[in-house]
């Protein structure tokens, strides 16, 4: 029976258990599928409920460990959140490639949010801008009015911009330059901005409109460097290869989102898993990577004068280790711990070198024997697991798959149904 209405008045009051068994009944959901979600979910039932609204539930995404990196002459482990088969074990192969050359090397520019203040109604641009920068004081301290605690730990208010964007009538922007040292500093930076306006609107008489943090976050970027050893990456002609693969995503946006894709699968892996926000991180990333006017690679591949290949990526790392879900949800908390982080700073820095490896290993495979070989295998064991083979019967289905070159889950329903009749007799 299709849903009769969306309308499910007085939804949220209810409780997690309720609500569930309301939207089964509401969307006719079978016992078998409703039975295995409540099973699914329910360890994570409570932190969902306190996380969200409307919270029906959790979804498991399957958390790998990747081995092997070592970032700034320390070795760690890095927990990664995906749904995506060989994203793990990419970033496990493309960091043992770099041990020898002592892994990966970062750099931090910066550890400022930018909150923006839009004014509108401005009849003289300049004097605005120059009212503005006059009353930098009075907004340094308002802004640190609003949190305290911040800077009682070295943060808050750093400089101030001020822009004039290109649109008649005339549109001013204000950024704030929060340092929100080990936050991820959304909440701190949106409060302060808000709590600024009525005073802007008093001093300019100009109008406010927006207060928001922006995505952008480029006076909070983290530099990672690599080389990997000619012999490691099997030698000049591999390298030479990846080099031109390098400067296809460099010079086109068709090939620089793809490769920028494959960045992100280490980076927003990492950011999952450690309670941080996906899109935050996304979006700066993508914004960063058309700052010069045109999409381009993240990332730059060069060859070193003793011919090994070197590369580095850029982006901003807009991550935090307090508030947030990164404090309530307990697997973040874990990884956090096995990760061995102390500073927002230091999992900027792991979360760069992923994104960099990440690259590495989907570059040589692309340059090389192609990506669907290594990926295809573990396609072809999703696809076997989900057609209902057991740990024993998996291998088996998973050859026979490759090599009909045919993996989906009828062709694995009938291997499955083969082997079981074989073995049965
Ligand atoms: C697939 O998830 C990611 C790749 O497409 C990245 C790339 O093309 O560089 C393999």
């Amino acid at each position: 029976m299709p849903l009769q209405s969306s309308r499910l008045s007085g939804f949220h009051q209810l409780d997690v258990t309720t609500r569930q068994q309301r939207v089964f009944d509401a969307c006719d959901i079978s016992e078998e599928v409703s039975d295995l979600f409540v099973q699914h979910s329910a360890p994570m039932l409570g932190c969902a409920d306190v996380m969200i609204e409307n919270a029906i539930g959790s979804l498991n995404v399957p958390l790998g460990l990747a081995t092997n990196l070592i970032v700034d002459d320390i070795d760690v482990l890095v927990p990664m959140a995906t749904e995506e088969s060989s994203v793990v074990a990419a970033l496990c192969n493309g960091a043992r490639q770099c041990r020898d050359s002592g892994g990966v090397k970062t750099t931090q520019v910066g550890q400022c949010m930018i909150g923006q203040i839009q004014l509108l109604d401005v009849s003289d641009p300049q004097a605005c801008t120059t009212t503005l920068y006059r009353h930098k004081e009075e907004i340094r301290a308002l802004c640190n009015s609003c949190d305290p605690v911040l800077c009682s730990v070295g943060g808050g208010f750093q400089d101030m911009q001020v822009r004039t964007l290109p649109v008649t009538p005339a549109m001013i922007v204000l950024h704030l330059h929060i340092d929100v040292r080990d936050a991820m500093g959304a909440n701190a930076v949106n409060t302060m901005a808000e709590t600024l306006a009525p005073y802007i609107e008093q001093w300019t008489g100009a109008r406010v409109g927006l207060k928001i943090l922006s995505n952008l976050a480029d006076q909070r970027t983290v530099r990672a460097t690599g080389v990997w050893p000619l012999n490691s990456i099997g030698g000049e002609a591999v390298r030479d290869a990846m080099l031109v693969a390098g400067q296809f995503a460099t010079i086109d946006p068709y090939r620089a989102a793809t490769h920028n894709k494959g960045v992100m699968n280490g980076i927003s892996a990492v950011i999952l898993a450690t309670g941080n926000d996906t899109r935050a991180v996304e979006a700066g990333a993508h914004a960063y990577a058309a700052r010069g006017g045109q999409y381009t690679a993240l990332t730059q591949w060069e060859q070193t004068k003793e011919g090994d290949l070197a590369g580095s990526i850029e982006l901003p790392m807009p991550v935090g280790i307090i508030g947030g879900a990164t404090q309530v949800h307990p697997t973040a908390q874990l990884c956090l711990q096995l990760m061995n982080i102390d500073s927002a700073a230091r999992l900027a820095s792991v979360i760069a070198a992923v994104g960099l490896v990440q690259n590495f290993s989907a570059m040589k495979a692309l340059a090389t024997e192609g990506i669907q070989r290594g990926h295809m295998s573990l396609h072809a064991r999703n696809i076997a697991l989900a057609a209902g083979a057991k740990d024993n019967e998996a291998d088996q289905v998973v050859a026979e798959l490759i090599s009909r070159q045919s993996i989906n889950t009828k062709t694995a329903a009938e291997v499955l149904e083969r082997i079981r009749g074989t073995s049965a007799l």
